[in-house]
């Protein structure tokens, strides 16, 4: 086979076939194959596309091409949750305790992540003590014992979409919805669950600004995780304000422990156990709805929940003690009151642009190499609708280097529109697909 033959045919608007598919994904990864003709084969398919079947085969190519991991010496249904990324969007250190104490068995790994804050794996290693590299056989363990853990992805996992992702990134094809489908999918698969519940989000903090859009997406990983025999169900969620009130690793934590305590309603807690919710209907631990719904009020009411974290913390060598006592975790040495310009309702919030402003006080990482601040961030006091009077305050900087507060402040307070009508009310949940 010739890899330009491919190049060819798809910029042709031909679709690939398996073997061709498999062709390019093996020897990509060997090293026989060279960027520049991997770049032009990603625009061809940008361009022209590919079917719901080259997706599909794409994905397994890519999960095949490293190592996968085996879940089914673990007892009892295995889960896995994935958000596609947004703001204050804390779902999975609530979700998963919430599902671990309704008997499933959640294996998570996660990635670090670029942009406005850390991912799940740099908000869990802001709990003093906490390891996330603790090895497959560790985590398996914990699995069985607890019902819940989570780790850092190992390198050996996926190895095609490390490369795939980072030539995208240079060449302006990320944003195609096959490629980006095979990348999600690839690694979900690559981890072995029973059960993969996915929150596909749309609106100003998503990459997913259109509903068709986000939908579309939905459809197909969840076509493509049926395909490969798994239990599958998207939600496709609102991400046109930061979903919780914190935004920064440390404090994000800091309000999944409040939440799991049962201290704050509101979108993050009510998404958190829609996800939840779904992971025991998907997996067919209840038939019904409502009866799923009330196995997960009592996991959080009971307490139970939160004990599932504060265990899943401790076999992972951190301290429990933040469960009780959230001031253990790291603390910012500043706090800075911002306050509103007008009197009206809170309008519009670009949602992306407030997720900026935490990067700029070192809450995320723009490079690989970046490190980051855990402990500061952004604490949102108004959601969108909320009524604010001139001078009252909207957010609180948590603040350890003053050096970008000045234009941290800017891009915070361009970023929500305070206007003299309320706004219309967008739902939370759009969709559900399976
Ligand atoms: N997230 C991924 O993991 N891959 C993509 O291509 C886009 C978002
Ligand atoms: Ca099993």
């Amino acid at each position: 086979m010739n890899f330009l033959n491919l190049i060819l045919k798809k910029r042709n608007g031909k679709s690939l076939s398996t073997e061709d598919i498999d062709f390019f994904i093996s020897n990509y990864v060997q090293g026989n194959i060279s960027d520049y003709q991997v770049a032009a084969l990603l625009m061809a398919i940008y361009f022209t596309g590919m079917n719901e079947r080259e997706t599909a085969d794409l994905t397994f190519a890519m999960r095949d091409s490293g190592e996968t991991v085996d879940l089914s010496d673990i007892d009892g249904i295995t889960v896995d949750k994935h958000s596609t990324g947004g703001v204050a969007d804390t779902t999975t250190l609530i979700t998963a305790p919430i599902a671990a104490a309704c008997g499933l068995k959640v294996a998570k790994m996660s990635g670090r992540g670029l942009g406005h804050t850390g991912g799940t794996i740099d908000k869990l290693e802001s709990i003093p003590g906490l390891s996330t590299s603790i090895g497959m056989d560790r985590f398996k363990d914990i699995v069985a014992d607890c019902g819940l853990s989570i780790i850092g992805q190992t390198s050996e996992l996926v190895p095609a979409d490390k490369m795939l992702y980072a030539l995208r990134d240079v060449t302006g094809t990320i944003d195609n919805i096959s490629l980006i489908s095979a990348s999600i999918m690839s690694k979900k698969l690559a981890c072995g669950s029973d059960t993969i519940v996915l929150d596909v989000k749309t609106g100003s903090g998503s990459f997913m600004t259109e509903r068709k859009d986000a939908e579309n997406l939905a459809r197909i990983m969840v076509g493509i995780g049926k395909m490969a025999d798994k239990n599958m169900l998207a939600l496709v969620t609102d991400m046109n304000q930061p979903l919780g009130n914190a935004i920064g690793n440390a404090l994000e934590v800091k309000e999944a422990i409040e939440i799991l305590q049962g201290e704050h309603d509101g979108d993050l807690k009510d998404i958190s156990t829609a996800l939840s919710v779904n992971m025991i209907l998907s997996s067919g631990l209840v038939q019904e709805e409502s009866a799923a719904n009330l196995q997960v009020i009592s996991a959080l009411e009971s307490g139970r929940a939160l004990s599932q974290f504060s265990k899943m913390i401790e076999l992972q060598g951190g301290d429990p003690g933040v469960c009780e006592d959230t001031a253990l975790l790291p603390q910012a040495d500043q706090i800075v009151s911002i306050t509103s310009p007008a009197k009206g309702y809170v309008s519009h919030i670009a949602t992306g642009e407030i997720g900026g402003a935490a990067m700029l006080l070192g809450a995320g990482r723009a490079g690989k190499s970046d490190s980051i601040d855990t402990s500061v961030g952004i604490w949102m006091k108004k959601r969108i609708g909320d009524g604010v009077d001139k001078g009252e305050e909207i957010a609180v900087f948590y603040v350890n280097d003053t050096e970008n507060l000045e234009y941290a402040k800017a891009k915070f307070q361009n970023a929500i529109v305070v206007g003299a009508e309320p706004p219309e009310k967008k739902p939370l949940i759009y969709n559900s697909i399976s």
